[in-house]
């Protein structure tokens, strides 16, 4: 016997026989699991690390799911021979195991957090079968009464405050903090964010272009395209933020801001010129905007980031800024130049659109150092905001990680050499080390 049971006649026990039989029950019942899970085939431990006070047995390590094509053919305790048998072996304390069941939270955001540890298999390879692990979740048997993350996320709401006179000024006042973090940033904005996009030689890059083959100028234009995009976006949609740090009168914030705005436009400038005077003829950009990026781009950007017009509400705050420095900048963007400027690097090519992305890079470091400055300051005041907070970023980071699936689906082999597994693996790297620092 592995399991010691508790002597208790109504609640049902996790992680007991009873429990595996229900979940095995349930995955047969499971037409979405059957759809979702079409595609895995690889037996799963899913481990306990340390073992929970009640199982008895020592050599048990977890529980093993033989999953193969929608279906679930065992589920058992499992020992060494089990884990050894197991292509995939995850790993976590009890608690954690039980909360993400209770609150269903997607099983790759847990990974991607570090919060779940992939003991055996890989993180990318997971990743890409994100939905079969949510359906599997969702068959999971879940004993609680309490409300599920999705019934936790409201909005607090509070009216705009409106400014129509001043009644004092900082400068005069208090006098401007020249030592806080907004006034450094706009130091350093003053000294590297002062690069002139209309200074970038693309003689060099003219003639690259001219050289390259269809499927190397069809990539090219593909990046372009979603860059070019994402910065006319970032740029339309940061006023309204401007707007709500100033009308709450943090005048070094704001001091910071305008140099930001102005960085995002030149940004926008840039990717235009270099369009405009390297890439010949009349490519259809906006082919290349598909529905994940289109979602993200077009709809739920602008979407959080002009709520700030009604709602200035902290949490209406922490979710533009989420959406904004974590995920458009500090996951997708910073993902997508590293890799451009590695390309372009390693295959020597495209000179000044490399020197453009590297000043350009040098800026965005500063914009998302905001972003997190600007979340910390809000979660100090707010904690109780953090729970939904956490669950907004989780949603919007599948988002992006889609956005990485459709770049590479149209390629069987991607041009000078990019690899979908090293843009999930720095994305998913990017955001946890962003939530580190916003101490999530
Ligand atoms: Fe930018
Ligand atoms: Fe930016």
């Amino acid at each position: 016997m592995f399991f010691n049971k508790k002597t208790d006649a109504v609640k049902k026990e996790y992680f007991s026989q009873e429990w595996m039989d229900e979940w095995l029950a349930n995955i047969k019942k499971s037409d979405e699991y059957k759809k979702k899970g079409k595609d895995w085939n690889s037996p799963v431990v899913i481990q306990f690390k340390p073992l929970p006070d009640r199982f008895s047995d020592e050599n048990l390590l977890g529980i093993y799911l033989d999953l193969q094509y929608g279906e679930c053919h065992d589920m058992r305790y499992a020992n060494q021979e089990y884990v050894d048998k197991a292509d995939v072996v995850l790993s976590a304390d009890e608690k954690t195991w039980i909360r993400m069941i209770e609150e269903r939270i997607d099983p790759i955001m847990m990974l991607m957090k570090g919060n779940l540890k992939v003991k055996k298999g890989s993180l990318v390879m997971l990743a890409t079968h994100r939905q079969a692990a949510a359906a599997l979740l969702q068959t999971c048997p879940a004993y609680t009464d309490a409300p599920s993350s999705k019934e936790l996320k409201k909005s607090l709401k509070e009216p705009p405050a409106v400014r129509k006179e001043h009644s004092k000024f900082v400068s005069t006042g208090r006098g401007i903090n020249f030592d806080s973090f907004p006034m450094q940033l706009f130091e350093k904005s003053k000294k590297f964010g002062i690069w002139n996009p209309s200074d970038i030689d693309l003689t060099k890059d003219k003639e690259h272009w001219a050289s390259f083959t269809d499927e190397e100028k069809t990539i090219i234009i593909h990046l372009s395209s979603l860059f070019m995009a994402g910065e006319e976006a970032v740029t339309l949609d940061l006023l309204p933020l401007i707007q709500t740090i100033s009308k709450e009168g943090r005048v070094e914030e704001e001091i910071y801001l305008t140099s930001f705005l102005w960085e995002e436009a030149k940004h926008t400038e840039f990717f235009a010129r270099f369009v405009h005077e390297v890439i010949a003829g009349d490519p259809d950009f906006e082919s290349f905007h598909k529905p994940f990026y289109k979602k993200l781009f077009y709809q739920k950007l602008p979407f959080y980031l002009n709520t700030l017009y009604t709602d200035t509400s902290p949490l209406a705050q922490l979710k533009a800024s989420g959406t904004y420095n974590m995920i458009v900048e500090g996951t997708l963007a910073e993902t997508g130049y590293e890799a451009y400027s590695k390309m372009l690097s390693e295959h020597n090519m495209l000179p000044g659109l490399l020197e453009g992305i590297k000043l350009l890079k040098q800026d965005e470091s500063r914009h998302i150092a905001y972003g997190l400055y600007l979340i910390n300051r809000i979660l100090d005041e707010h904690p109780e905001h953090k729970f939904t907070f956490e669950n907004h970023l989780e949603e919007l980071l599948t988002d992006a990680t889609n956005i990485i699936n459709e770049l590479f689906e149209p390629y069987d082999v991607v041009p000078f050499g990019l690899e979908k597994e090293w843009f999930l693996d720095y994305a998913i790297k990017q955001f946890q080390h962003r939530m580190a620092k916003i101490g999530l």
